[in-house]
């Protein structure tokens, strides 16, 4: 169920995703091209959902992970929320048909326009990070005339064992609020009449592979909660454990979830505690692939340079969280070599891959940089000119076009010229 390879496979040689050719894709669509499986993230929510099949709850999809609105129409019809970080979210999120009563909000820096959007969308709760921005909402809550529901998010001092790029839960990190300064921030509280304490919220960071680090997280989560209901905190009944849920990129694991879910039954005895989970990676990580054309193999005194027309600036994982991301030739030749493969940026942090042993490549092949789903477009920037790659939904023998590759009039089209 976990492989990262399972909805991209072979046929002949042939890589497909589900029953669709990837090399016939490339041919029709163009290259760089992101390529998605519709089943791998209907099936990975499907998962999570049953795991949590004994307690109250909602799944929020991250979606900061990769956000195209066809991709959160699609959660969304599964049953989704979405767990939000920006107004530009909120905006997708209602464009793709949410209901705000299953949007949650995170982000340690809400300006006075976000929160005035979120409150007028009427979104079911934002998750604080600090005193001031509680102070912030209650005051535009009063003007708007509105009561706002907010869950504190704890920061629980927890080790996730992850890229300290993407370690959040530690308290040198900038999220959350120390468990030391609760009693102070929930009398603060009491004072405001237009903000209602409606749960906890504790996020420790991503693509954490151990059930250990979620298991102190939410029982010091649970700590909390007692804690608040005894200073008379008694509607203060959601805990969203957050997202982090760690994908396999190569032959490492990824988070077990059903060993997840004991963890959580065992924890979590209050049926009348409703919980949220905010997975973006587990759910679109392994869900997409980036397809990239070989323009040239460059043989240098001690490597092999594979260059393609994809880099860093479509996907930034390796270069910036040192990342492995698996990389198949999308139709497999006899042998294998040991190469770099690198984009066309003027950078040498761009790169897919170093010294890597992958499949024989020849000018012209198309290759595939897998469990690319997850922070790849998402994240992906106009650097040295290139237009954004276009998105492609795979359903079945299906596919569709999801994005629009930009042209070169794309690029100048917001300046003045
Ligand atoms: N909830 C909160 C409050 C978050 O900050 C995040 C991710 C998530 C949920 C979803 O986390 P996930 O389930 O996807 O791990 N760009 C990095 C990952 C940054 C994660 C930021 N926050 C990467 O490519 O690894």
């Amino acid at each position: 169920m976990n492989s990262f390879r399972e909805y991209f496979t072979y046929r002949n040689d042939k890589l497909y995703c589900e029953d669709v050719s990837l090399e016939e894709i490339a041919e029709e669509y163009g290259t760089p091209l992101y390529v998605y499986s519709s089943k791998c993230f209907n099936d990975k929510f499907t998962q999570l959902d049953k795991a949590l099949s004994s307690h109250p709850h909602l799944i929020c999809y991250s979606v900061k992970s990769n956000s195209n609105i066809n991709i959160l129409r699609m959660m969304q019809s599964a049953g989704c929320g979405m767990d939000v970080v920006s107004g530009g979210e909120i905006y997708r999120a209602i464009a793709a048909g949410v209901q705000p009563e299953k949007i949650v909000y995170a982000g340690v820096g809400k300006t006075t326009a976000e929160i005035e959007l979120a409150l007028t969308t009427g979104i079911r709760m934002f998750n604080c990070e600090s005193l001031p921005e509680i102070e912030r909402i209650n005051a535009i809550a009063q003007r708007m005339k509105k009561t706002a529901r907010i869950a504190i998010r704890v920061n629980p001092d927890v080790e996730a064992n992850t890229h300290h790029y993407i370690t959040t839960g530690k308290k040198e990190n900038k999220f959350g609020i120390s468990m030391q300064l609760l009693p102070h921030i929930v009398n603060a509280i009491k004072n405001m009449s237009y903000v209602q304490l409606t749960g906890l919220h504790v996020h420790i960071g991503s693509q954490i592979t151990d059930v250990e680090p979620f298991e102190e997280a939410c029982n010091r989560a649970l700590e909390v909660m007692n804690k608040l209901k005894a200073m008379g905190m008694d509607k203060c009944t959601t805990l969203n454990l957050g997202g982090g849920f760690g994908i396999q990129y190569n032959d490492g694991n990824s988070l077990d979830i059903d060993k997840w879910a004991k963890v959580i039954d065992n924890a979590i005895k209050d049926k009348n505690i409703f919980l949220i989970i905010e997975p973006g990676r587990y759910i679109s990580g392994n869900s997409g692939a980036l397809l990239t054309r070989v323009q040239y193999k460059k043989k240098a005194d001690t490597k092999t340079f594979i260059i393609v027309d994809s880099g860093m600036h479509h996907l930034i994982r390796p270069t910036l969280y040192q990342a492995y991301q698996h990389i198949a030739n999308v139709t497999l030749r006899e042998g294998e070599e040991i190469v770099d493969v690198v984009g066309p940026i003027c950078e040498s942090g761009d790169f897919f891959a170093k010294d890597r042993k992958i499949s024989y490549t020849q000018q012209g092949d198309c290759l595939a940089v897998l469990s690319a789903g997850a922070y790849g477009m998402a994240m992906a920037s106009r650097y040295n000119s290139h237009p954004l790659p276009a998105e492609v939904l795979v359903d079945g023998c299906t596919h569709r076009l999801i994005r629009n590759r930009e042209s070169y009039e794309d690029l100048i089209a917001r300046e003045r010229v």
